[in-house]
């Protein structure tokens, strides 16, 4: 694969900036700008380099000379450096004969994106970064279906995903002809300030082009003085940062895949005591703004946070909202309907169990007659999402039903809230909990009880049964903006960053996300030939048991997966010998689950399995 570098610009807009110098000759750092993109191709073995010059060209070629004289790079020239760019890109036609990657030069940006675009598995792509500031100067990039169906600066017709280009391009062999064909009408008609990406929008129409997302990865375009300046101060410490690792797609149910900027923004966070107004704000906004993503109003709804792993939260509710003299009902269908029993059992809560199979929805009408059967029964407890396989039990028809009988209910949406569809008032639900690092998109750390106010405060005066996890003292203190013990800060900071952006996203924009990448797996695998455990009228959009086909074993399955940089999850207990498990939580998109499939079939032949094929005792 070969790499063009347009550089032939005069860079206007930079004026005094760049100090009359070639955008690309502007020190970022040790190093200008096409140095490091130079040896950011040379990483990743691309070769030869062609870059397009006009302004100043004799700079450019001396920068390599000095710099990179074995790089082996060649140069085009552009005389009309002056007009669109469009005649950069025709210059460098004779170099249209391989696999490409067309480069602005004018980019200040970190290894991993330009990895992502060498490395697609598309032919043809696009690079966009979905966190954007919308200021019209940004070039847009649509996409739909996982293919890039819009490339302008304003945005028109459906999508479902949105995103800054980041002005590189891959281009295929094939494509080579009719990418010339595109340049030359404009060349033709004598459009001397067309940009290439007339182009690119033209072949748009009639072929397939997909795309990578490097969402919250450090780069920037540089037009203006503040871009160089948000460079140089803002991401190449970004960019030098050894913390930015290698993605891998974590096919895990939580932690999940986070944006960059999640991830950076603990290490942003300044040296701050959480008995001070800076951290206070940053609880206080955490706290009502889960409330409201949960559907609940901050007046009548509040959130208590623990520092702690999902199970801290989910012991705090347990062990603090059934009373002394009440007693516990659990829906039990999985492991963590189990743990739930496990956490009352070890409290002495007197406890029911309503057990299913691990694949069957638990029944209202069964919940209906327990609490009819048994006035004792204060508090129902189940799990909204069973992780254990992916099964969704129907948390709105249990809560009508556990309201009607005038009992309270404890939801564990550990890995639905945010990611399926859940309103405590709607579904009834008093206490709800989850943690920062499932659907939220946060990172491991927190969790979380949402509920009522004045189930809340009905619990004053109760002995507690735990010091750390109790819920009462714990939401007091949160309540008077103070905490009972040292907390997690800097994952309080990155939950307020997931927050933004899943308010950036939506709400009902995230829900839908997981849909498409639940559908993209299934539709994949199912092709492939893999079985789904769980029947498809009880499945959540959130993670998928496939069974074990013949022959197949998880621990291969997964090191195989795993050296094409996915991590699967193995079936919970006896579960891991006939199923693995696929979540699709985090930030990605149905493309990405499309890469699972590929790099599925590609593990299959890698171990030698050739079909995949169940015997009748599985059907
Ligand atoms: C439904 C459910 N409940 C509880 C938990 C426990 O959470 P943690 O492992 O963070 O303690 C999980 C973890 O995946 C879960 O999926």
């Amino acid at each position: 694969m070969k790499a063009i570098i347009l550089a032939a610009g005069v860079g206007k807009r930079l004026a005094g900036a760049g100090e009359g110098l070639p955008k690309c000759l502007i020190p970022a750092g040790t190093q200008t700008l096409l140095e490091r993109m130079v040896r950011s191709l040379l990483k990743l073995e691309v070769s030869p380099i062609v870059i397009v010059v006009g302004y100043r060209q004799d700079d450019l070629r001396q920068e390599i000379a000095a710099k990179l004289p074995a790089a082996g790079v060649r140069f085009a020239v552009n005389e009309n450096y002056t007009r669109g760019n469009l005649l950069s890109a025709w210059s460098a036609r004779e170099d249209f004969d391989d696999d490409f990657i067309l480069m602005d030069a004018d980019v200040l940006f970190h290894d991993e994106i330009l990895r992502r675009l060498v490395q697609s598995r598309h032919p043809n792509a696009f690079l966009l970064d979905r966190y954007f500031e919308n200021d019209g100067e940004a070039t847009l990039v649509a996409g739909l279906g996982g293919r890039v169906v819009g490339f302008d600066r304003a945005l028109r017709g459906p999508h479902d995903i949105l995103g800054e280009s980041v002005g590189f391009f891959r281009i295929s062999r094939t494509l080579c002809p009719a990418f010339l064909q595109a340049l030359r009408r404009y060349v033709d008609a004598g459009d001397l300030d067309a940009y290439y990406d007339f182009a690119l929008t033209d072949l748009l129409k009639t072929h397939p082009f997909g795309y990578e997302d490097v969402s919250g990865l450090p780069w920037t375009e540089i037009d203006f003085p503040e871009d160089l300046e948000r460079g140089r101060q803002e991401i190449l410490p970004r960019i030098d940062s050894p913390l930015l690792l290698r993605r891998c797609t974590l096919l895990n149910p939580g932690p999940g895949n986070v944006t960059e900027t999640v991830r950076r923004s603990v290490s942003d966070v300044p040296d701050v005591c959480h008995r001070e107004r800076e951290f206070f704000e940053v609880m206080r906004f955490v706290r009502t703004e889960l409330v409201r993503i949960a559907g609940g109003n901050p007046a009548t709804h509040s959130t208590v946070v623990f520092s702690g792993s999902g199970t801290a939260a989910v012991e705090a509710a347990v062990a603090s909202a059934v009373p002394e003299s009440g007693t516990l009902l659990v829906v039990d269908n999985g492991v963590y309907g189990d743990r739930m029993k496990k956490i009352a059992d070890a409290h002495r809560i007197p406890c029911r169990t309503l057990k299913y199979g691990w694949t069957e929805a638990a029944r209202p009408a069964d919940i209906d007659a327990a609490l009819s059967a048994d006035p004792a029964v204060t508090h129902v407890a189940a799990v909204h999402h069973e992780t254990t396989t992916g099964l969704l039990n129907p948390v709105h028809e249990i809560g009508q039903v556990v309201a009607r009988h005038g009992r309270a209910f404890i939801a564990d949406a550990m890995s639905s809230f945010a990611g399926e569809r859940l309103d405590l008032v709607r579904d009834h639900v008093d206490f709800a909990v989850s943690s920062s690092n499932k659907c939220i998109q946060g990172l491991a750390g927190l969790s979380f009880v949402i509920a009522r106010r004045d189930r809340l405060e009905a619990l004053s005066g109760a002995r507690p049964r735990s010091v750390y996890l109790d819920l009462y003292n714990q939401w007091k203190q949160e309540e008077a903006d103070n905490t009972p013990f040292t907390p997690a800060i800097p994952i309080f900071f990155s939950l307020r960053q997931a927050i933004e952006e899943l308010y950036r996203e939506t709400l009902e924009g995230r829900i839908a996300r997981y849909a498409r990448c639940a559908r993209a797996l299934r539709g994949g695998m199912t092709r492939l030939g893999f079985r789904i455990l769980v029947p498809e009228e009880s499945r959540s959009n959130l993670l998928t048991a496939f069974l074990l086909p013949c022959g197949l074993r998880y621990d291969p399955l997964h090191d195989a997966m795993k050296r094409r940089g996915y991590v699967i999850y193995a079936g919970q207990g006896d579960l891991k010998k006939i199923a693995f498990r696929i979540a699709n939580l985090g930030i990605l998109t149905p493309d990405d689950m499309d890469g699972v499939v590929v790099a599925v079939r590609d593990s299959l032949a890698e171990l030698g399995i050739s079909t995949v094929a169940y015997d009748t005792a599985s059907a």
